[in-house]
Order: structure tokens, then C-alpha cells, then sequence
């Protein structure tokens, strides 16, 4: 594995999942592997969870960690080509992604999309310069469609609480107030549809995600009948992709609280934080024994760890 962008990029989903439970239970197995290494993470917009737990997961494996707050601190990058850089634009990526490339053996890169334009995102525009022109093993920290680094901690989480039956799953849009993009959303989808589980995706008409990430998955336009049996419920927003990166008209109660679960099969509640409470999630699930949310948030360690490892092993 030379990058890790996609769970297209992973040849066995089970033996990754295996890999980072064995790297839970002891951490500090590989310390030999990143000596004299050094991780660069390069941030265009916030982060919590992806920034600390991608640099936990380096520091078990003996990695230094170099963290650029490019929305902040950086230059103001350029993505044109032939762009003349006349404006707010201070260095072109084709200048600096080299400069990253030199400095680090392995890169990271967190890039949202803009919203403004669907074939712009959809094609990656900036996470493919990034891995072009640094040219060093790449791990995304979520780019404009996709989170796997997410999606990886979810189906940790997902086999370490899995019934003894085939589970079905439950991605379940929720209200918000703002624009939010489709990663999660989509990541979440391809990858469950890469695992031995049902997947219900269940939103307001006119939220239908790309069918390249969602695939087969059976869509549900009426939540309470896609909750019924649910073993595992996702709870997410995402702006319409439809008409793409607007909020379309919203009904609050699609919002997840504890009567929504009374069809369940005592459903556990997973978000990939962070969540607007009482917007998309009530309180009551999210302080309540349903809630998986701490847990996925842990697990970003172990996930980012087993991809940190195959790249160091692999390159
Ligand atoms: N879930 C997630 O990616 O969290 P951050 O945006 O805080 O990194």
C-alpha cells in the first residue's frame, strides 16, 4: 500500500481490522519500524480527533511528527495550473508539496472540499497535487469525499461490539445548520459495503449520496422504517449532493433521540464527533450506555496506527 485515500486502497479490510485490534492491545510492538522517520501533517482546516490521534498513533510506532497548520500558519497556497499569482495566492503547491516531500518520509493531508463546485471535489483537485508532487506515501486525514482514517476507527468499533448475527446498519442523516460535507457519509458506506454487515442508508428526499460510495446499499426515505431491527445506527448530516452543498428544507425530528430506538434491536449509536447536540444527536443517547461515540474516537489511534504501519513496512 503506497497510499491510503480510500478503502479501494486497502487489499484486505479484515486483516486491517485484525492488524489495528492486535496494535490496541500492544501499542508499542513496532517502535523499531518509524526510527528516523518523520510524519508530516498538514492541516487546511480544523481538527481534534484526526490531528492527535494520527500523531499518537506515529509516536507508538517511533515516528517524529511534524504538524503544519496550513489554514493558519502556511502560505496561502495556489492549486491552478498557469495560474498568475497576483492575488491572495502567496505559493503555488507545485513549489511546496516538493519542499513537504523532502522534508518527510511519510505525508498527511486534511483538505474539505469547497462545495461550490461537485466535478471539482469529486475529482480530488488538491489531494491529487499533494500526493503528486510530494511524491511520498500519503495518508489522508479526509479529503473532499472521503474519511477512511474515520471509517477504519468505525469498523474496529463496529467487529469489537458486533452481535453474533449478521448486523444491520443504519446510516441515518441528521439536521444541521450548516452546509457539511458527504466524507463521513460516504467513507462510512463504501466501507461497510466492504463488510460482511446490512447497510440502510435513510435521509430526506434529495439527500441521496453518490452511488459510487454508496453503492447497493438499500436507501429509505422513512427513518422509523429503517430503524426497525437496526443493530447499529450512524448518525450523520450532509448537504445535498443533488443540489450540491445546499441545505435543503430540514424536519428537526429526524434528529436521533432515545424513542427513535424503540424499533431497534437495542440499537448502539455511533457519530464521528464533532456532534451538535439536541441538533443531530439528543443528549440523552449520547450520555446514555447506547452510545459508541468515545469509543470510535479512541479507536482513531489504532487505525491510524495499523495504516501508519503498513506504510512504513511497505515503502
Ligand atoms: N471525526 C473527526 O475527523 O474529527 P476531527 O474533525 O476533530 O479530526
Amino acid at each position: 500500500m503506497r497510499q491510503f485515500t480510500s478503502v479501494a486502497d486497502v487489499p484486505d479490510v479484515q486483516a486491517m481490522i485484525q492488524e489495528a485490534l492486535a496494535l490496541k492491545a500492544n501499542p508499542f510492538a513496532f517502535q523499531h519500524l518509524g526510527k528516523n522517520k518523520t510524519l508530516g501533517l498538514v492541516f487546511l482546516n480544523p481538527s481534534l480527533r484526526t490531528r492527535m490521534s494520527t500523531q499518537i498513533a506515529a509516536q507508538h510506532l517511533g515516528m517524529q511528527v511534524i504538524t503544519l497548520n496550513a489554514d493558519k500558519d502556511g502560505w496561502a497556497l495556489e492549486f491552478q495550473d498557469g495560474a498568475v499569482m497576483n492575488g491572495a495566492t502567496v505559493e503555488h503547491i507545485r513549489d511546496a508539496a516538493p519542499v513537504l516531500g523532502s522534508y518527510c518520509d511519510v505525508i498527511g493531508v486534511r483538505c474539505f472540499p469547497g462545495l461550490q463546485h461537485r466535478e471539482t471535489d469529486d475529482q480530488e483537485h488538491i489531494m491529487r497535487q499533494f500526493i503528486r508532487y510530494t511524491g511520498k506515501p500519503y495518508v489522508s486525514l479526509e479529503s473532499a469525499t472521503l474519511h477512511p482514517l474515520q471509517s477504519l476507527a468505525d469498523a474496529i468499533t463496529l467487529t469489537e461490539n458486533r452481535p453474533k448475527h449478521r448486523p444491520r446498519v443504519v446510516l441515518s442523516w441528521a439536521p444541521h445548520i450548516k452546509p457539511i460535507p458527504h466524507a463521513v457519509a460516504n467513507s462510512f458506506a463504501e466501507w461497510m459495503n466492504r463488510m460482511d454487515v446490512e447497510l440502510v442508508i435513510t435521509h430526506p428526499e434529495g439527500y441521496e449520496l453518490n452511488p459510487a460510495y454508496s453503492g447497493t446499499a438499500r436507501v429509505e426515505y422513512n427513518q422509523q422504517k429503517a430503524l426497525e431491527g437496526a443493530d447499529f445506527v450512524y448518525v450523520k448530516n450532509w448537504s445535498s449532493y443533488r443540489d450540491y452543498g445546499k441545505i435543503l428544507p430540514q424536519d428537526p425530528s429526524w434528529m436521533l433521540t432515545l424513542s427513535h430506538l424503540n424499533a431497534t434491536n437495542q440499537a448502539r449509536v455511533m457519530h464521528c464527533l464533532p456532534v451538535r447536540r439536541n441538533v443531530e444527536l439528543s443528549d440523552e443517547i449520547l450520555d446514555s450506555p447506547a452510545s459508541l461515540v468515545q469509543e470510535q474516537a479512541r479507536n482513531r489511534v489504532f487505525a491510524a496506527q495499523a495504516v501508519l504501519k503498513q506504510l512504513l513496512e511497505k515503502n
